[in-house]
């Protein structure tokens, strides 16, 4: 039995963490701000009574050793995960990320019992495009596409010299990072803080690159992050998912429960000290058919997903996961694909009440600000 703190608990995948350690037998504590953009009613139905809550910030240094006490595991999955937001509440992404993130680990450097092992939620957003090849087969550093290509619908990736469009194959951990907002660049470095100051304070360090995660618990009412909860909010009050692009840039949604599977190996796993290491499902899907199958489900396909041609300046066209690496350290099988475990998801979505249309709102804020066009 292992004494565990896991910050962002009262999160989508935190919560569902705390789930599975308790069941293994583990003593949790959780730290979590309860932002109220993820809970705006407040603490979520679904906390675990097993678990011992603190409320509040990580960046709070008194609060943070208190949550520190005893213990010898933490994940770090704190965050604020809005990708346009980031472009214009940059100081606020920055405490909320990063400075929280040096806080925990001065707290982890001030322990008298040090803390074993740290892992910390990464994502795919730190990549910017995915991987490419060219037609013979090369691997291409494929550039962020310019405005004027975006504005000119030209969505896919071209080679520069040939004019040829490059083929998107899996992204693995080794292709150069190229993070393209606030939230992709506090990730980064979230990362490479953790990593180093667990090198330097010989304690071992795991940073989860999560792919698109989705299930039951991911909040409905959080307008800026979760693109298959953004479409299930709007179709279960009667809207039609707004798509970005033409629907075809493509995506890997990863469920839940595959994602704390691997969280739960990484406490354990031996070998795996300062890696980084992809967490998604390795299957590609678009984000047009995520859209068009959620609302065959929901609404029989009486509200059809709209395509107005919006895109996010330096938002990206592919990006699949290459997992092998989670195989090999950590004996990862991915057991959920979207199109055939997305209705569990639905069930729950549908007992939800949303409070209103936030999505609307988000998006014209973020077009005021010119980060969506
Ligand atoms: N869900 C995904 O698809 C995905 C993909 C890539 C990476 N991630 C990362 O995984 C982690 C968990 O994501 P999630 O989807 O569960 O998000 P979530 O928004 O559901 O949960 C995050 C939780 O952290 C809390 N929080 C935020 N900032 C905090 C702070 N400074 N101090 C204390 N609590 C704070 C929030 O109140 C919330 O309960 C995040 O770090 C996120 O960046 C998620």
């Amino acid at each position: 039995m292992k004494k565990i703190l896991v910050t962002g608990g009262a999160g989508f995948i935190g919560s569902f963490l705390i789930d599975s350690l308790l069941a293994l037998g583990h003593q949790v504590r959780s730290l979590d701000s309860l932002e109220p953009q993820v809970h705006p009613t407040g603490k979520p139905d679904y906390l675990n009574p097993g678990c011992e809550y603190l409320w509040g910030d990580c960046a709070d240094p008194e609060l943070v050793a208190r949550a520190l006490a005893g213990v010898e595991v933490v994940y770090h999955l704190a965050a604020r995960v809005g990708v346009a937001q980031s472009m214009y509440e940059l100081r606020r992404y920055v405490e909320k990320n990063e400075l929280a993130t040096a806080v925990l680990l001065e707290g982890i450097i001030q322990q008298k019992e040090r803390v074993k092992r740290v892992v910390v939620a990464s994502s795919m957003s730190i990549y910017g495009e995915g991987a490419y090849m060219d037609r013979a087969g090369n691997f291409v550093l494929a550039p962020i596409r310019l405005e004027r290509q975006l504005k000119a619908k030209a969505w896919e990736l071209i080679e520069e010299h040939t004019g040829e469009a490059l083929r998107p194959v899996p992204t693995a951990e080794t292709k150069p990072l190229m993070p393209t907002s606030m939230y992709a660049i506090g990730k980064r470095s979230q990362e490479e803080m953790v990593h180093a100051i667990g090198r330097c304070y010989g304690f071992e360090t795991v940073a989860c690159r999560f792919f698109n995660a989705f299930g039951t618990r991911q909040s409905l009412n959080n307008p800026y992050t979760g693109v298959a909860a953004i479409f299930c909010s709007r179709l279960i009050q009667g809207l039609p998912p707004i798509v970005f692009e033409d629907g075809e840039q493509t995506r890997d949604f990863v469920h839940v429960s595959d994602v704390v599977a691997a969280l739960v190996r990484c406490m354990a796993a031996e070998g795996i000290a300062h890696e980084s290491i992809n967490i998604g499902s390795g299957t590609v899907i678009s984000v047009k058919e995520v859209a068009e199958v959620l609302s065959q489900a929901i609404t029989g396909g009486t509200v059809a997903p709209q395509f107005p041609g919006n895109y996010r300046a330096g938002d990206i066209r592919h990006c699949v996961a290459d997992i092998t690496k989670a195989r090999r350290l950590l004996g990862y099988a991915p057991q959920y694909q979207f199109k055939s475990s997305f209705m569990e998801m639905l069930e729950w979505v549908k007992r939800q009440t949303v409070a209103k249309d936030a999505f609307t709102g988000a998006l014209q804020e973020a077009q005021r600000h010119g980060v969506i066009n």
